[in-house]
């Protein structure tokens, strides 16, 4: 089966009948193999959470943030190294977070934490093949940004937590990663061979998706209920009434997917194919490009498929 070798040599010792599918028999198999996946993943640092908790109070001010970042050296590191960046040049150096929060204005400075303390908790190592963590942020970023400006059309929903949501909405696909990672690699090939989703290949193998994964995942580590909820739904089909945190963040998902930014793999072009990328799809992947050069200080490419 695809997702094998770890998560199943675990749950073996609890469970004599192995390997099976999860599905097959009732849900108990399957609670079990979703919280090994939960247990896998690192914890969100205290950094990440304290800046999404600062960001999402509208009664929060720049101050806090700085205050906040303060106490974070590699957070407040790259603040500063982003304020003193070509793109804004300035007469003099800026030495303080708060002046750096000054020079970045708040909106980019908070999407700077945000992204810095969750994408740096999860950086890129080696022990995959098909699966890229710098696709798999890109695709987080460019959710971010596509569903803070469907929130902000709302003129209702809060903006910062679509970010947030946006950032964190595939969380359970890396918490897969991390408890299997070729197991991960495996299921992409086969969705890759397929066509299918990986999504769909998740729940064939495992009786579960990344989705409910991330949707636990937020729960345990306390994140406010409608972010949960975004994250837990974010594969569910577009309905009637008013947009919600979920609904905005799973728009966003199928907008870049449809427009090949990937979560997590990228399937080759043809060769010698082009794709230039306009509008709207244009205009995220040069706030994610921005975003990106920012956090890791490297040009981020596009990958994208015809
Ligand atoms: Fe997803």
């Amino acid at each position: 089966m695809v997702f094998a070798p770890k998560i199943a040599s675990r749950i073996a010792a609890k469970d004599a009948e192995m390997p099976r599918p999860a599905h097959a028999n009732g849900s108990a198999l399957a609670r079990d193999r979703i919280l090994e996946a939960v247990n896998a993943l690192p914890p969100l640092p205290a950094v990440a959470l304290r800046v999404m908790q600062v960001a999402q109070d509208p009664k929060s001010s720049a101050a806090q943030l700085a205050l906040v970042v303060s106490a974070d050296p590699a957070l407040s590191a790259r603040m500063l190294r982003v304020a003193n960046s070509a793109a804004y040049r300035r007469s003099r150096e800026v030495t303080s977070v708060q002046e750096a929060l000054v020079v970045l204005g708040f909106v980019q400075a908070r999407n700077i934490a945000i992204s810095t303390a969750i994408t740096g908790a999860y950086p890129a190592d080696t022990l995959h093949v098909l699966f890229r963590i710098d696709a798999f942020w890109r695709h987080s970023l460019a959710v971010a940004f596509r569903a803070s400006d469907l929130a902000g059309r709302t003129r209702r929903l809060d903006v910062p937590s679509a970010f947030t949501a946006g950032v964190l909405h595939n969380i359970g696909r890396m918490a897969m990663f991390h408890a299997d990672p070729a197991g991960l690699d495996q299921a992409i090939a086969e969705a890759i061979r397929s066509g299918r989703s990986i999504e769909e290949v998740e729940r064939e193998q495992l009786g579960y998706d990344h989705a409910e994964l991330g949707g636990l995942l937020a729960e345990k580590w306390k994140l406010p209920a409608d972010i949960c909820a975004a994250i837990g739904q974010h594969h569910q089909e577009a309905g009637e009434g008013q947009p919600s945190l979920a609904s905005v963040v799973a728009e966003a998902d199928r907008f870049c997917v449809s427009h090949g930014i990937l979560p997590g793999y990228v399937v080759p072009g043809a060769p010698g194919v082009v794709v230039v990328p306009d509008g709207e799809v244009a205009q995220v992947l040069k706030q994610v490009d921005t975003l990106m050069a920012s956090i890791t200080q490297e040009p981020s490419g596009v990958h994208l498929v015809p």
